[in-house]
């Protein structure tokens, strides 16, 4: 700032920096369009602080799948698991439950400082109810579908929730085949955002990599989970960059 006893003129302002993503959010200021997130699932490689910690850098969110063996047949970690890595990282962590009776954990992740926590439609009772104790906890909510879900039925809940998870495979295991044929469910939802003004990320997770990420970005998603496609390359965070640039030019 000038000091005002020098009595010289001020210099011209700055030109208005570029606006930049929000680390959180990726919103761009004054954009209605969410800048494009990536998220890496941890899933690809292990749970450990470690491998956490390497990812963490590269990612504009950390992908964690909380699996209980009953919602999925797969099991994975829990809460314990998640608050401890969540003092060894900064990346907002955007929390899966694939789990039955989410009405029980849900908002003790959020609690646990996670930045989202998405849960399944097929396994929550009242999903409205659940968004709404999710978001007093103090986390974004995010309500996912998996593969054999319409989307449809759900539509008129989504002003309740900040994101809606489309699995582009079957939920339960990584390193699956990517489902083209899911990418519809994409359409639709945007369609439905779009016409309702609404504020709400689409996400899609299950076989997002090089050679599919532009086809999910053009149907209308803008935060993608990947784990295979980052952390089956020998670095990480150059994948993570990859996907990145890939989805810049497909945007609908
Ligand atoms: C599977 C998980 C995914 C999984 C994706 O149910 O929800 O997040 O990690 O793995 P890739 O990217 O390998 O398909
Ligand atoms: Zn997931």
């Amino acid at each position: 700032m000038t000091d005002p006893s020098l009595n010289v003129p001020s210099p011209a302002p700055e030109p208005a920096p570029e606006p930049a993503p929000d680390g959180a959010t990726g919103r761009l200021a004054g954009s209605p369009e969410p800048a494009p997130l990536i998220a890496p699932s941890l899933l690809a490689v292990d749970f450990s602080a470690d491998a956490a910690r390497a990812a963490d850098a590269a990612a504009d969110w950390l992908h964690i799948d909380i699996m209980d063996n009953r919602f999925v047949p797969n099991q994975t970690i829990g809460l314990d698991e998640v608050i401890a890595l969540r003092a060894v990282t900064t990346s907002p962590f955007d929390c899966h439950l694939m789990i039955v009776e989410p009405e029980q954990w849900a908002t003790r992740y959020a609690e646990a400082g996670a930045f989202n926590v998405t849960f399944h439609a097929e396994a929550a009772a009242d999903p409205l109810a659940l968004a709404k104790d999710v978001r007093a906890a103090g986390a974004r909510v995010g309500l996912a579908i998996d593969r054999d879900t319409p989307v449809e039925p759900y539509l008129d809940l989504l002003p309740a929730f900040d994101l809606l998870l489309i699995m582009t495979i079957k939920a339960g295991f990584g390193g699956q085949e990517f489902l083209p044929y899911l990418l519809e469910k994409v359409r639709v939802a945007r369609r439905h955002r779009n016409a309702g003004h609404l504020e709400l990320r689409l996400e899609v997770d299950g076989g997002i990599a090089a050679d599919t990420i532009a086809e999910a970005a053009a149907a209308g998603a803008d935060t993608f989970v990947a784990g295979t496609a980052v952390f089956a390359e020998p670095d990480p965070a150059a994948a993570v960059e990859h996907l990145r640039r890939l989805v810049g030019g497909h945007r609908p």
